[in-house]
């Protein structure tokens, strides 16, 4: 009678313990999967792997990075847009957010309509590099190389969607000629290709290129941004050395599947704001070149805005461009 008093109480405490746990129980209660939409090894995954680690210690479950590549960009966002929306599955993009529309017909999703927004994350300058055996020395003997010998260059990138497609396609036009472009799954690849003197330039962001740079791996015709950035204060801008008005830059943003839940959001943006903090996170970008962006910036509506500004600013010219890959 003892024992099956005893047993039953244990089982009722043990059913009170479940549904207590469960009501109690605190998002996130496993992993969260972070989708990075390029290779692995390359500037975004390095964003999301720092990022991912400091935000796992703030929220105390793993942050699974997942590389899902193609498309420039847009396999990755479509696979977003239709993942469950339950706070476990986030996404880092980049400009190609916004320039997909225009490059692209048949999307699986809208960057205005398919997503909830977390906030903005980095500013990340790019650099234009050749590789190491390349002829031209520095950007003006590049200039005149590339009238002469146009498409015989091969450019590395990511694709159409791709930072690194961008930035050649401005190339192209700052020195009027036209490039053969060699696509890779993310500039991580487009890296290695041109370290192994493959292929001949690649416009790629900091968060890659300073060690190479540093090491002189490759040769380094400068910064795209308008003014020269702190961590390469000796390097020149393109703008200044001739390609008046080159100015572009790579912003990032988080996101989740539409429909995920407003308190998940929340909880998200608060544990991004704590981990933008971070001395490890501040550190590693800014030995990487990279700018956090402002606290006002890190808010969800600051990324719709400026993903509906980027949208209104990039659609038309790359209409005018005839980049439309469909
Ligand atoms: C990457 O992470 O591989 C790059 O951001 C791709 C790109 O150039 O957009």
């Amino acid at each position: 009678m003892t024992s099956k008093f005893l047993k039953l109480t244990g089982l009722t405490m043990a059913l009170f313990a479940m549904g207590t746990g469960a009501a109690h129980a605190e998002y996130p209660e496993h992993p969260i999967t972070l989708v990075v939409p390029f290779a692995a090894g390359g500037p975004t995954d390095v964003v999301a792997r720092s990022l991912g680690a400091e935000l796992g210690k703030i929220l105390n479950q793993p942050i699974v990075v997942e590389n899902k590549t193609g498309a420039g960009g847009t396999v990755a966002a479509g696979y977003v847009a239709n993942a469950k929306p339950d706070g476990y599955t986030y996404f880092l993009h980049h400009n190609g957010m916004a320039t997909a529309p225009a490059l692209y017909n048949n999307l699986r999703f809208d960057p205005l309509n398919s997503f909830e927004y977390v906030g903005e994350v980095v500013d990340v300058p790019m650099t234009l590099l050749a590789r190491a055996d390349f002829p031209p020395n520095n950007l003006q003997e590049f200039i005149e190389y590339a009238k002469k010998n146009g498409d015989t260059i091969n450019l590395a990138n990511a694709g159409p969607g791709a930072v690194s497609q961008l930035c050649g396609s401005l190339l192209q036009q700052a020195v009027d000629t036209k490039f053969t472009t060699i696509p890779f799954q993310g500039t991580g690849p487009a890296m290695t290709a041109l370290l192994g003197k493959q292929v001949d330039i690649l416009c790629d962001q900091t968060t890659q290129t300073i060690p190479h740079i540093d090491a002189k791996t490759v040769k380094f015709y400068g910064v795209t941004t308008k003014d020269r950035i702190s961590k390469l204060p000796d390097a020149p801008t393109l703008d200044e050395q001739g390609l008046k008005g080159f100015d572009f830059k790579v912003w990032h943003g988080i996101y989740a599947p539409k429909g995920t839940p407003e308190p998940v959001i929340t909880k998200f943006n608060t544990a991004l704001k704590e981990a933008l903090k971070s001395e490890p996170f501040q550190k590693k970008m800014a030995d990487l070149g990279a700018e956090i962006v402002s606290e006002e910036r890190q808010t969800p509506e600051s990324l719709k805005n400026w993903v509906d500004a980027e949208i209104k600013k990039w659609s038309p010219i790359l209409k005018a461009e005839g980049m439309n890959v469909n």
